[in-house]
């Protein structure tokens, strides 16, 4: 299997395997003179820059497709997309607006397909995570990471599993809407949903948080905020998580799920997390080439 759909789909070898590739500059040139697939439906700063470079250094052609220039679903279907971009390519990665596209693309071609960020899973996110945390923490096993905010999202369920690989415990705090469902989280060892974020952050090494509003969500907004607004992440939430580093995928939103002078402060490693996403999607990319550390 070197599809990379979901974090959870990985175990924990291979994504210890992706992790300990992402440190390592001299992994070569295994793309030489092959092309990578990059098509987006949504929207992205870092996930096609670093994605793009990370095909650059392993020594492949990355190319940007947008999803409306190939019409993907409307002009022509997925499975017909992937089968084509597989003519061509030697990796598909996509950003998708469900889920399920990704998975009729793996269905119909035997060219690995990486998932760029889908409604439920956001795995190439996740490997950045849990580098930075590495960094950060030195460890992974037994590190000690809360999640306050929306939890029903890509980002924390791809964390969420990636904790539970690893061994890392994850606080979570969410409103009960906005909850990972509770057949996920029975699934995955050390993630405990909490409903008070500042016991959730009692005694984090790392704290996380994502917007309340994800990308095709924006129908949902007001109702979003309303819920959501008890779970910022500020100064008087981190005073009770005094040794913790505050991580987000970004983009952000100040003043929303997070203060600005949290974001911008002296204990943010957002920009070192953002940096990595080219790390791990050139480890993850290798990984998925047959390479292994
Ligand atoms: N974190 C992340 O995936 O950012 P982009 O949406 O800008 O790619
Ligand atoms: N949860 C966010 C992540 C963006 C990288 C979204 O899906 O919009």
């Amino acid at each position: 299997m070197t599809d990379i759909l979901t974090i959870a789909d990985l175990g924990a070898e291979a994504l210890h395997n992706i992790l300990a590739l992402s440190e390592r500059t001299d992994l070569g040139r295994p793309l030489e003179g092959q092309g990578v697939a990059l098509l987006f439906e949504k929207p992205s700063a870092r996930t096609r820059n670093s994605a793009e470079m990370a095909v650059v250094q392993l020594g492949g052609h990355p190319l940007y497709i947008q999803g409306h220039e190939v019409g993907l679903g409307e002009r022509e279907s997925a499975e017909d997309v992937a089968r084509t971009l597989a003519c061509y390519h030697s990796l598909i990665a996509a950003r998708v607006k469900r889920h399920s596209t990704l998975e009729a693309m793996t269905a119909s071609v035997g060219t690995p397909v990486l998932n760029l960020l889908s409604d439920s899973d956001h795995p190439l996110q996740a490997l950045a995570d849990l580098l930075t945390v590495k960094q950060l923490v030195g460890q992974l096993e037994g590190a000690r990471l809360a999640y306050v905010g929306d939890a029903d999202n890509n980002v924390c369920r791809s964390l969420a599993q990636g904790c539970a690989l690893v061994g890392a415990t994850l606080n979570i705090a969410s409103p009960k809407t906005y909850q990972l469902p509770a057949a996920e989280l029975a699934g995955l060892d050390g993630v405990r949903q909490l409903a008070d974020p500042a016991e959730a952050v009692e005694g984090a090494q790392i704290v996380y948080t994502d917007v309340w509003v994800s990308m095709g969500q924006d129908g949902e907004k007001a109702e979003r905020h309303g819920a959501l607004a008890p779970y910022q992440v500020n100064a008087a939430l981190l005073a009770h998580a005094p040794q913790a580093w505050f991580l987000h995928c970004l983009p952000a939103r100040r003043g929303e799920e997070v203060s600005a002078d949290v974001i911008d402060g002296p204990r943010s490693a957002v920009w070192r997390q953002a940096e990595n996403r080219m790390h791990s999607a050139r480890g993850a990319m290798a990984w998925m080439l047959g390479i292994r550390p």
